[in-house]
């Protein structure tokens, strides 16, 4: 990436983005290794998982900023400052997210904050979870005639709540596959009003829990059946729930 220079001609760092996909290291990208290897500075969380860090430099500074639901972690505005101020002195910082950058990653914010305080930064993309989940099960987010559109989606709002402004009408859309992010505990209460929408109870529903590691697990069934299911089992690790006919017998015999 290029590099910029402050008016009293210091060099400034960088701040570098980086998508750590699903957990398999084999999927990161090869400008994710690059990036890794050259990186000054790597902040990383839990749910990027810390495998990537075999890349990093012996000398490079490792910082654990734990971002996971329900669990303590540094406000994102601090993280903005913390980046910046080790590119300020002139390090080459990366950022490493789980999946994708772009996808429910506050990737804006971090971009937002970079540019305002005049530090070159990249978005390295890396493969979200959902199109990660559909490999796993051996299945396509589309297919032809049935799922014609792919959307992804929010179960939880900034209180953790489900969001009250969900378009729950297109959300109901049964010519679509559904990815919902972050919704494992408000799934049983997107569920009932996709049903009260008028999408069947019956649309085929897996749950991916902790892809990418020895712990995943799948939950495979009906609408009714897996918001009943998340509705009494509480999941620990990170789900990514799945929802329309193109899931129809996926994630089947995969435990
Ligand atoms: C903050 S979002 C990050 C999404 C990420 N940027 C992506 O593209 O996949 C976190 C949510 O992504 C999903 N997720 C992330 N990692 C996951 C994993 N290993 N297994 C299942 N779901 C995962 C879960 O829905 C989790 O609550």
């Amino acid at each position: 990436m290029t590099s910029a220079s402050r008016s009293d001609g210091a060099a400034i760092g960088s701040i570098a983005l980086v998508g750590a996909g699903p957990g398999d290291i084999d999927l990161l990208t090869l400008r994710a290794v690059e990036r890794l290897r050259a990186a000054d500075v790597i902040l990383y969380d839990d749910l990027a998982g810390d495998a990537l860090l075999s890349f990093a430099r012996e000398d490079a500074e490792l910082i654990a900023v734990g971002k996971r639901a329900g669990h303590p972690s540094p406000k994102q505005d601090e993280l903005n400052r913390l980046m910046i101020s080790y590119a300020k002195l002139g390090k080459r910082v990366v950022r490493v997210k789980a999946g994708d950058p772009a996808i429910f990653a506050r990737a804006d914010e971090e971009i937002c904050a970079a540019r305002d305080a005049g530090v070159p930064i990249e978005i390295v993309p890396g493969i979200t979870t959902a199109t990660a989940a559909a490999a796993f099960l051996g299945t396509s987010l589309t297919k032809r005639l049935v799922a014609r559109r792919v959307q992804m989606v929010t179960g939880h709002d900034v209180g953790g709540t489900l969001p009250i402004d969900l378009d729950i009408a297109a959300l109901a859309d049964p010519g679509a596959t559904t990815c919902v992010f972050m919704g494992k505990a408000t799934f049983p209460a997107l569920a009932e009003k996709l049903i009260a929408k008028g999408l069947s109870g019956e649309t085929p529903t897996v749950v991916v829990e902790s892809l990418g590691t020895p712990n995943t697990h799948v939950l495979a069934g009906t609408l009714s059946e897996i918001a009943a299911q998340l509705a009494v089992e509480k999941p620990q690790g990170p789900c990514l729930i799945l929802y329309g006919q193109a899931l129809a017998g996926a994630g089947r015999g995969l435990a």
